[in-house]
């Protein structure tokens, strides 16, 4: 596995760092989050979770913006160390969100940013509303692979996409699946989509460099990228589709979809 995503690597050049490459997603959906902080009340909270934090593209800002704390936690100490000054985090926490190493009721605002993709959702949801308050949220922004659309069929990366984060222990489809996790845990759950479409980045390609591939699948990410270099880029489409969810736990536990 190793072996597939080093030749990954090499054969489409990953010219950015992991860090470079995450903070150009967080641009990305820059307008998407601040819509969702601003309708979770940022400003007012006092202690926040960035859960999966990798290396902290969005930690400072959530530092910045909220009324009190910030504790990144991610599983792999590796994922903290570019970070000078844990990303303005008070705390870079080492630990398993499927265990969160902090007690009942402490935070109210629980960030995740294409993190559930890579956990037990089942797990872990249970969890945040564990260590949330009452009335505390749930912020997510979390794709959905399953449901993307690409233009011409030429540039399709679809498949290669599911299969790769597949293989490599996400879950492609984790989107569609998340109002309901959550409204199982006894969240009220409000869901929103991107409202513009984007222009493809080339930095896709970098992301799926970093999957582990197999030979047959780096030669179609190969001609797949002559094919959208040779395509006029008004021809061309990806949309992602983009879950964002606010889940607000409430004490009476009513979520979007009910047990009885
Ligand atoms: C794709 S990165 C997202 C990074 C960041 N949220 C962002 O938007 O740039 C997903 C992160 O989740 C972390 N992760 C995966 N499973 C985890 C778990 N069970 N507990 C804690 N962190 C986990 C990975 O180490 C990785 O850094």
């Amino acid at each position: 596995m190793r072996r597939i995503q080093k030749l990954g690597y090499l054969l489409l050049t990953a010219s950015l760092s992991p860090r470079e490459l995450f903070q150009q997603q967080a641009e990305w959906l820059a307008a998407a989050r601040d819509r969702l902080l601003r309708r979770a009340g940022i400003g007012r909270r006092k202690s926040i979770l960035d859960l999966g934090c990798g290396p902290g593209a969005v930690t400072e800002e959530l530092a910045r913006r909220c009324g009190g704390t910030v504790v990144a936690l991610d599983h792999r100490a590796g994922a903290f160390g570019e970070g000078a000054g844990c990303f303005g985090a008070s705390r870079c926490v080492c630990g398993d969100a499927r265990r969160l190493p902090f007690g009942d009721g402490v935070c109210d605002l629980v960030f995740s940013q294409f993190s559930l993709l890579w956990m037990d959702a089942g797990a872990v949801v249970p969890e945040i509303a564990r260590v949330l308050r009452p009335d505390g949220v749930c912020v997510a922004l979390e794709p959905d692979y399953g449901g993307m659309i690409e233009h011409p069929p030429e540039i399709a990366l679809q498949q290669v996409w599911v299969d790769a984060l597949t293989r490599a222990g996400a879950d492609p489809c984790i989107g569609r699946k998340l109002p309901s996790v959550f409204a199982r845990a006894g969240f009220s759950v409000q869901v929103d989509f991107l409202d513009r479409l984007f222009p493809p980045a080339a930095a896709r390609y970098d992301l799926l460099a970093g999957l582990p591939l197999t030979p047959e699948e780096q030669k179609t990410v190969q001609s797949r990228r002559a094919a959208e270099e040779k395509t006029p880029g008004a021809e061309i489409v990806v949309f992602l589709p983009l879950f964002l969810i606010t889940a607000t736990k409430s004490s009476a536990g009513n979520g979007l979809i009910s047990d009885t």
